[in-house]
């Protein structure tokens, strides 16, 4: 992937942003699906697996349930500028969507306040609304300082101390008029080592120091005790900080959950299959609840790798026996192989 794709780059961002929804494929009928030239069917192919792979997010409860309370965070925030601004940690099990809806919030920030502000800043400089950094399993403090740099496209920054670094990553985020921050894949701080306490230190100094709201997101935020630690002695202040953390939790759809049956028909209706009927995969509704877990990123995974099969296999339509034949992420494969639970 090139950097000017990754949503850790300005560039990447903005095109994230500003890419208007893709259009889905027009759906064919069988007959005119094996009239297609051999070409032509590739073509159909790909541009359906494209389609399948990226036809965009569902709107969960769980997903506007969470956009509201960002929505409520980021606006309270704006209100009150000299208080301790309050932050979001987006927490959960692995694959829940924590990624997703930080972006999209991210997304609706950006565009609404481009659009409100304009694309400059009052004094001449690039506005860029939101900023977003993906932490990896060796974030010191000087490289947290470096992505948020990198982030603006900061080119000097490689070769900075890691004191002028911290200068120049908050100087960035206030010429830019940044006013959301996104540090995603927070649980790679490691609270037991100096580096990590460190890091965690630094993000609740920038939290306080900075006009910018901050979502952090990350798997198992609470269980590893994640702000409540490394706040003895002289990052004591910090506390308070962490108290106006707010903690939104991402879980796994519950059995017998409306929602899980109404995500499945939402993905349903997003198929573009020759011999799907109506129903085919809401019907399988509970059946994709015991492969999955109810876990959100396995049943797209599913779903994308069925269609997937169903139309290099020309049987253009998700069934049980199709699905059967598809193996997905390993946590999902074992709670399918798990013996149910008598009552
Ligand atoms: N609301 C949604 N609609 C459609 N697809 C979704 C939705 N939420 C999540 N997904 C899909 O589930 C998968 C996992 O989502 P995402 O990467 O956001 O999860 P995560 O919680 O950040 O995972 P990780 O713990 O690995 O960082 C992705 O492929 C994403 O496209
Ligand atoms: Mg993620």
């Amino acid at each position: 992937m090139s950097s000017s794709y990754s949503l850790s780059r300005k560039e990447g961002w903005r095109r994230f942003v500003d890419t208007p929804a893709r259009v889905r494929p027009e759906r064919l009928s069988r007959k005119a699906v094996r009239a297609l030239s051999v070409e032509a069917a590739e073509d159909y192919a790909e541009i359906r697996a494209d389609w399948h792979a990226n036809f965009g997010t569902i709107a969960t409860p769980q997903l506007t349930g969470i956009r509201e309370e960002l929505e409520l965070i980021v606006a309270s925030n704006r209100q009150d500028p000299d208080r301790v601004r309050g932050a979001a940690v987006i927490d959960g099990p692995p694959g829940l969507g924590k990624t997703t809806i930080a972006n999209l919030f991210g997304r609706q920030v950006d565009r609404a306040t481009r659009r409100r502000f304009g694309e400059l800043t009052e004094a001449g400089d690039e506005r860029i609304p939101v900023f977003r950094v993906g932490l990896t399993s060796n974030t010191t403090l000087r490289t947290l300082n470096l992505m948020i740099c990198e982030f603006y496209g900061d080119t000097a920054a490689r070769r900075a101390s890691s004191a002028d670094l911290a200068r120049m990553a908050t100087d960035r985020v206030v010429q830019c008029e940044s006013l959301v921050g996104i540090i995603d894949d927070v649980h790679f701080i490691n609270q037991t080592s100096r580096d990590g306490v460190a890091v965690n230190n630094h993000l609740k100094w920038l939290a306080n120091e900075l006009p910018v709201t901050f979502i952090y997101a990350g798997v198992g935020l609470e269980e590893r005790k994640f702000f409540n630690e490394g706040l003895s002695g002289p990052s004591a202040a910090l506390a308070q900080t962490a108290r106006r953390w707010t903690r939104l939790s991402v879980e796994l759809f519950k059995p017998g959950d409306p929602a899980w049956p109404a995500l499945v028909k939402a993905a349903e209706s997003h198929l573009v299959l020759a011999a799907a009927r109506p129903g085919d995969l809401v019907n399988l509704a509970d059946y994709l609840f015991l492969r999955t877990g109810g876990h959100i990123g396995s049943l797209m995974t599913l779903i994308i790798r069925g269609c997937y099969k169903a139309i290099a296999g020309g049987t253009e339509r998700l069934t049980v026996g199709l699905l059967d034949g598809i193996r997905i992420d390993e946590a999902a494969e074992k709670s399918r192989r798990k013996p149910k639970p008598t009552p």
